[in-house]
């Protein structure tokens, strides 16, 4: 059974909760392995929609197993928040959530340093979700993290609590004149949240790689985007994790050798939500039709994600980093009112052209997209579930984006409903997964 990892492609938000949710029936498990609550992975079941944070996208099929993995940090009171709210509207936690051991917490006070670094950047403000991700993965960085089995020796936690209150508080309020922190303060609600969640840690590692020793296939489902990698996305404008591939396995503990395929989500379009250089970005009449077709608002923060053409050069640069087997497309139908469509195929800066994804800051603000131009459709593919039933347009442009990309297309994506997906027959997502077709319309 195969182990797939699922990526994003472009800057985040581009329907990989929706794919995760469509394959988890076809898998064992469903691992997150980096980010934390600043994910916003909205699955929309029936008429109801859930927007899962912390939590893998598979949680919503019964007897689904979840793992939240030793790469991700784990905000205790948004992700009991988040159980609780799952559990009140019927979705069953019971022996199917597992969370690392290994996992490394957000306390109260990473919010609070990040809202001060933020609020001092002025122009070189990252525009972050604010929830505190970027100072917990520091903190794990330089050694004085806490993490979740930390949770369950009250006395090792004080220790590590109060040797980071203290270090914290003086950076506050010397360097940024901001409120300060108890220990106190927080030890109280955290050995709550200990208790809470002592039954779901874990050693996922372990039960990870004996479910995949037994048989199991697990879906590794990431956050974010490409783009926001730490190391290969388009610092510093990023997340503060491994968004790519690799993250995949270093944030679960399951080695590279037991990866069998890889599948990026990348919007039709292309959007980014928060401060940062995007070359295709658009203003105007088009921007906002995109925005408005596309509902682009952020799930976790509600602010309007900036909206652009898609980008072939930042895709291609993709697939290279992360290895694409296939990619799944999705958001085909907001793209349904336009009468041209366009894609970038090479960035011009300073009298060149660049057709590689450039590694300096310098050139991302200036680089000038350079666009081919495709017809529009201008009918409706919105709830198409039959690639055949495509207007031939829709199908050049999709043919043109994989060609362009350099990577087969397994899925087109055409509304935000499970079933509103067109799968792609003989495409590597429908070899791994052979039982997907049957959860899908037949046609
Ligand atoms: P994620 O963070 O990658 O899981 O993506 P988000 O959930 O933040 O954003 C994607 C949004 O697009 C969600 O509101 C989805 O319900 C919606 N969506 C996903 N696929 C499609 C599609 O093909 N068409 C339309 N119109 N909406 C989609
Ligand atoms: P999903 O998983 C889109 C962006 C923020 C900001 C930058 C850093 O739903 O695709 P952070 O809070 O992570 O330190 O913010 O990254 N960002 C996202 N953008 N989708 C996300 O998650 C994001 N998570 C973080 O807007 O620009
Ligand atoms: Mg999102």
């Amino acid at each position: 059974m195969p182990n797939i990892i699922v990526i994003g492609a472009q800057w985040g938000d581009e329907g990989k909760g929706k794919v995760v949710d469509l394959v988890t029936p076809c898998a064992d498990v469903v691992v997150r392995y980096q980010g934390g609550n600043n994910a916003g992975h909205t699955v929309v079941v029936g008429k109801e929609k859930f927007v899962l944070q912390t939590i893998p996208s598979g949680i919503l099929h019964p007897g689904g197993r979840c793992v939240i993995g030793c790469g991700v940090v784990v905000d205790p009171a948004s992700l009991i928040q988040e159980m609780e709210s799952l559990v009140r509207r019927g979705v069953s936690l019971d022996g199917n959530l597992y969370i690392s051991k290994n996992a490394h917490l957000i306390m109260p006070y990473h919010p609070a340093l990040e809202r001060a670094s933020e609020s001092k950047a002025g122009r070189r403000r990252i525009g972050t979700t604010g929830k505190g991700v970027g100072p917990a993965y520091a903190d794990k960085a330089a050694r004085i993290g806490i993490r979740m089995a930390d949770l369950l020796d009250e006395a090792l936690f004080r220790e590590k609590l109060e040797a980071n209150v203290f270090q914290t508080n003086r950076l506050l309020r010397e360097i940024y004149d901001e409120e300060t922190f108890t220990v106190e303060s927080i030890l109280g609600p955290y050995m709550r949240y200990a208790g809470w969640l002592a039954p779901y840690i874990t050693d996922t590692a372990l039960l990870l790689s004996r479910w995949i020793d037994a048989g199991g296939s697990v879906l590794f489902e990431g956050a974010q985007g490409t783009m926001l990698d730490i190391d290969h996305g388009t610092y510093p404008f990023i997340t503060s994790s491994s968004t790519t591939a690799g993250g995949a396995c270093t944030g679960t503990g399951i080695p590279p050798t037991k990866i069998d395929g890889i599948i990026g989500i990348a919007k039709a379009y292309c959007t980014r939500v928060g401060g940062g250089p995007f070359p295709t970005e658009l203003t105007g009449d088009v921007a906002e039709q995109l925005a408005t077709r596309g509902n682009e608002f952020g799930s976790v923060t509600g602010r309007p994600r900036r909206c652009g053409w898609a980008d072939a050069v930042a895709l291609r640069y993709a697939a290279r980093i992360n290895g694409f087997d296939t990619i799944a497309l999705t958001k085909l139908d907001v793209l349904d009112a336009c009468e041209t469509v366009k894609v970038c195929v090479g960035y011009r800066y300073r009298g060149e052209v660049l057709t590689d994804f450039p590694e300096e800051e310098r050139i991302w603000h200036e680089a000038e997209p350079m666009y081919e131009e495709m017809s529009g459709w201008l009918s409706e593919t919105h709830g198409l579930t039959d690639y055949a039933a495509l207007p031939s347009k829709a199908r050049e442009y999709l043919d043109r984006l994989s060609e362009l990309v350099g990577v087969p297309f397994s899925l087109v994506s055409t509304g935000a409903g499970r079933t509103e997906t067109i799968l792609i027959d003989d495409a590597p997502l429908a070899r791994w997964f052979p039982a997907l077709r049957s959860l899908l319309p037949a046609h």
